[in-house]
């Protein structure tokens, strides 16, 4: 028998070893030792990356609760300033990077860094890319579920695996099932099999090669819904598309008359008008801001409607008021013909003028928050420079030459006692 004080030893123990075999720490070995149908959840971090830091116990929580489960995802981190090798592999850009590793394919994971919605990509994207609904049960709890999601119906063809292979890569970002022609209600007209069906937006479109181009293109252009609250990742996400983004930015609480007159008309040109615009714009409201500021490097004043293009970092605003379905109509017809000039972009000039931005945005913010450490952080090298100038005249004015260098020192010393 065991006394009290070694049992609770014991359990310590048993939990520390738990504790550890939630979360594995893997290094440049790991692409040999891996199994070829394991499947790996990893996050890449760095030791001085403060965000990694706080994606810790998150981390810890996503690897008890998939042991818990019983999940066939193993949960990893690795050190990715010691383990290059491995850091390369998996391409990693920047801290933390999350991705999963399953059958040889790479899934960035790209939302919030919250456990509900890791957990969420985890699920979807570890378990088959196509998921077969077997019955109207099946069919409506995933149509309760899912925004937006893409049904395969009909036998096997050239067609599923076209589908099959396009669900595999996009499976990050979308939801995709196969369904036999009667398990889907009788109200959906299908007029051949086999048939892939988008289902968004309250009801459904049916895919024809010859109008939509290449399946795997037509899902990535279709996987948002047409008109959607939109946060700063989605709207990254909605980069992917090569769409332009037609936002109306909103207050985050609070919506003023404007701001829900703006709403209502943006979502209905987006729905009455999708067979005009859906090819060249997704539509969403937008709740945060500073997004959309870093971009224009100003405080937009909302509500407003602006348009988004977010391959260059363009941006389109409108040129008088928009206070009818008319002039939202004049806005967005005039970007498409050219009439509308884009403004902002990613050219050299704009990046150095967004990185000023950014600066002065750090600044003056940790001025708000911590006033004396932002005072010291911008006084320091102020003063370290103005010693060293000081320094360097004098040992200049004792040369006896260059008077004028020295008198720009001084103004630049005398600055300092200001
Ligand atoms: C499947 O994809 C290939 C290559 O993109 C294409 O040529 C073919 O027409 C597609 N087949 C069907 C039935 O969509
Ligand atoms: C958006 O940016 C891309 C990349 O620079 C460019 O090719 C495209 O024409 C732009 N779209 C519009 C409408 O300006």
């Amino acid at each position: 028998m065991l006394d009290r004080k070694s049992s609770v030893l014991l359990s310590v123990l048993l939990c520390a070893s738990l504790v550890s075999s939630f979360v594995e720490e893997l290094d440049d070995s790991f692409m040999e030792t891996r199994g070829d149908d394991d499947i790996w959840l990893i996050k890449f971090y760095a030791p001085w990356c403060s965000f990694c830091k706080q994606l810790d116990p998150v981390w810890h929580q996503i690897g008890s609760e998939l042991k818990s489960l019983g999940s066939p995802v193993n949960v990893g981190k690795s050190d990715a300033t010691a383990n290059t090798g491995l850091a390369e592999e998996f391409k990693v850009r920047g801290y933390p990077a999350i991705i999963m590793w399953k059958k040889n394919l790479k899934y960035v994971y790209s939302g919030k860094r919250t456990k509900e919605e890791i957990m969420e990509f985890t699920h979807r994207v570890s378990g088959p890319s196509v998921r077969s609904l077997n019955s109207l049960q099946l069919f409506q709890h995933a149509m309760s579920r899912h925004d937006v999601m893409f049904v395969y119906v009909g036998a096997t063809s050239q067609l599923k695996g076209n589908f099959s292979a396009a669900a595999e890569h996009l499976i990050v970002h979308t939801n995709f099932f196969s369904a036999a022609r009667d398990v889907l209600p009788k109200v959906i007209a299908l007029t051949s099999l086999p048939a892939v069906v988008l289902f968004k937006d309250g009801t459904y479109f049916t895919y024809s090669e010859e109008r939509d181009g290449e399946l795997r293109l037509w899902i990535n252009r279709e996987r948002f819904p047409n008109f959607s609250k939109i946060d700063s990742y989605t709207l990254y996400a909605m980069g992917e598309t090569g769409k332009l983004v037609s936002l109306v930015l909103l207050e985050e609480k609070n919506m003023c008359e404007r701001s829900v007159r703006y709403k209502v008309l943006m979502e209905k040109v987006a729905a009455d008008y999708r067979d005009t615009y859906s090819r060249n714009f997704s539509f969403g409201f937008m709740e945060e801001n500073a997004f959309i500021n870093g971009l224009m490097m100003k405080d937009v004043i909302v509500p407003t409607f602006v348009v988004v293009n977010l391959s260059n970092d363009g941006y389109f605003l409108p040129q008088g008021a928009v206070d009818t379905e008319q002039h939202l109509h004049d806005f967005l017809k005039g970007i498409l013909d050219g009439s509308i000039p884009c403004q902002g972009g990613n050219d050299v000039v704009q990046r150095v003028r967004r990185l000023v931005y950014d600066t002065k945005l750090l600044l003056s913010s940790l001025f708000v928050q911590a006033p004396l450490l932002g005072f010291f952080l911008l006084s320091f090298p102020l003063v370290i420079a103005s010693v060293f100038l000081y320094l360097c005249c004098k040992a200049r004015g004792g040369a006896g030459e260059d008077e004028d260098a020295s008198e720009q020192c001084k103004t630049v010393t005398n600055k300092k006692s200001d």
